[in-house]
């Protein structure tokens, strides 16, 4: 970093702790943050868990309260006990949609043991890792029992939503769109496949023999690997090696399912009980690099294509290449840049051994995110801040920074 550009992120670091602060809800005894005031003004999993990470280098207490608060509406019985859903709506609302007035039925991707372990590394707290243990140990454990069917050790998702990216282009087919609609019809999709949801009894069995949308994908099980490991470093932390085994040994199932049936010939996801290639190009395969599943060849490779000028925009990394038929950088995950994409990609690089190009990435990140504000996502070429403002997440760019300079 430039003296230059170091001025201009102490200046941003002190505008991220105004807008988290001012994020911030206090309701019924418990914490979080909006992921962005007026447009999301619940409580989403994935971003509880990315505004804990960011929240580690500035306000430890709030990264554990958050992380308590995404958890509290764990489901607690019934076919999906153990499910920490994806939303919850602290001012009740659900209804309509969910039938239930204060949370959603369905999950996002798994990273509330890395968020944790994260956290716990610089502000130590066994018991703040005890209370969440067996909450995490529930859901894994959902996630085995519910979401894993065919037995393969690959998850699968019954409804894009889950999946954080909500609108990608990898959907499409299994959403059976059309080749060419407005953005709206995809919401509408969306929203219409949450009653079929409700009547199915969301069983991802019952829902992939009617046709519908049942993937397994690569970022959700990188994830997913991933915070398996973390649990095994909180069960080893917590004084219980048997556990901590156990699940390193599922995580490696994980990514050894990932490298073998979703990396080769050349990273896909699949589709359906006949486990249909989704072959579009997406960098959310870049993502596999973050729960270790790939091997290094694949890792090469990955790389090499990351760096290609259609990923290796000036403000990277588009979700879809530049030059992908569906490229709409307006559309929200359709080809525009992400932080918290880019965060799982620098993460993965780094374990990967690609430091250099990990530099590259955050210095990139930072130039963009000090440039264009707190926005939900970014043009890839122009660097023009898109879709909702004063947005939580792009606080992981301080993880970035904080951890280039370690
Ligand atoms: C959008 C994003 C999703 C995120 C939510 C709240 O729906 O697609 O990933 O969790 O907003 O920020």
């Amino acid at each position: 970093m430039t003296n230059q550009s170091q001025d201009k992120f102490s200046e941003w670091k002190k505008a991220l702790v105004e807008l988290l602060a001012s994020n911030q809800v206090t309701v019924a005894g418990h914490r979080y943050t909006r992921p962005a005031p007026s447009t999301y003004e619940h409580q989403w999993l994935w971003d509880s868990c990315f505004h804990a990470i960011a929240y580690r280098w500035i306000d430890p207490e709030m990264a554990w309260s958050e992380l308590l608060s995404v958890t509290s509406h764990q489901v607690k019985e019934g076919a999906d006990a153990g499910m920490i859903p994806h939303m919850v709506y602290w001012g009740g609302g659900g209804q309509e949609l969910w039938l239930h007035a204060d949370r959603s039925t369905i999950t996002q991707p798994p990273l509330i043991g890395v968020a944790a372990w994260l956290v716990h590394t610089i502000a130590p707290d066994r018991s703040k890792l005890a209370v969440l243990y067996p909450l995490l140990t529930a859901f894994h454990n959902w996630f085995d029992r519910r979401r894993d069917p065919d037995r393969d050790h690959l998850v699968c998702l019954i409804h894009p939503w889950e999946a954080g990216s909500d609108s990608s282009p990898r959907w499409d087919r299994a959403m059976k769109l059309p080749e060419r609609f407005p953005p709206s019809a995809g919401t509408a999709a969306r929203k219409s496949l949450v009653g079929v949801l409700n009547k199915y009894g969301h069983d991802p069995l019952a829902l992939a023999e009617s046709g519908y949308f049942c993937v397994e994908t690569i970022d959700f099980n990188a994830i997913r690997a991933a915070d398996l490991e973390a649990l095994a470093n909180i069960a080893a932390e917590l004084g219980l090696p048997g556990d901590s085994s156990g699940w390193l040994e599922q995580a490696k199932e994980v990514q050894h399912a990932v490298q073998a049936k979703l990396m080769q010939p050349a990273p896909h996801d699949l589709e359906g009980l006949e486990e249909i290639p989704i072959t579009v190009d997406s960098a959310s395969h870049f993502i596999a690099l973050f729960g270790g599943c790939a091997t290094l060849e694949q890792a090469g490779k990955m790389v090499q294509r990351l760096q290609q000028p259609d990923y290796w925009t000036a403000y990277p990394v588009p979700t879809s290449p530049i030059s992908s038929p569906s490229f709409a950088p307006q559309e929200y995950w359709r080809g525009n840049t992400w932080i918290p994409y880019n965060w799982l990609i620098y993460n993965g690089l780094l374990r990967y051994g690609y430091p250099t190009l990990a530099s590259e990435l955050a210095a990139k990140t930072s130039d963009l995110v000090c440039r264009a504000g707190f926005r939900e996502y970014f043009h890839p070429i122009t660097g023009e801040g898109l879709g909702a403002g004063a947005q939580s997440w792009t606080g992981l760019l301080i993880d970035m920074i904080a951890q280039e300079f370690n």
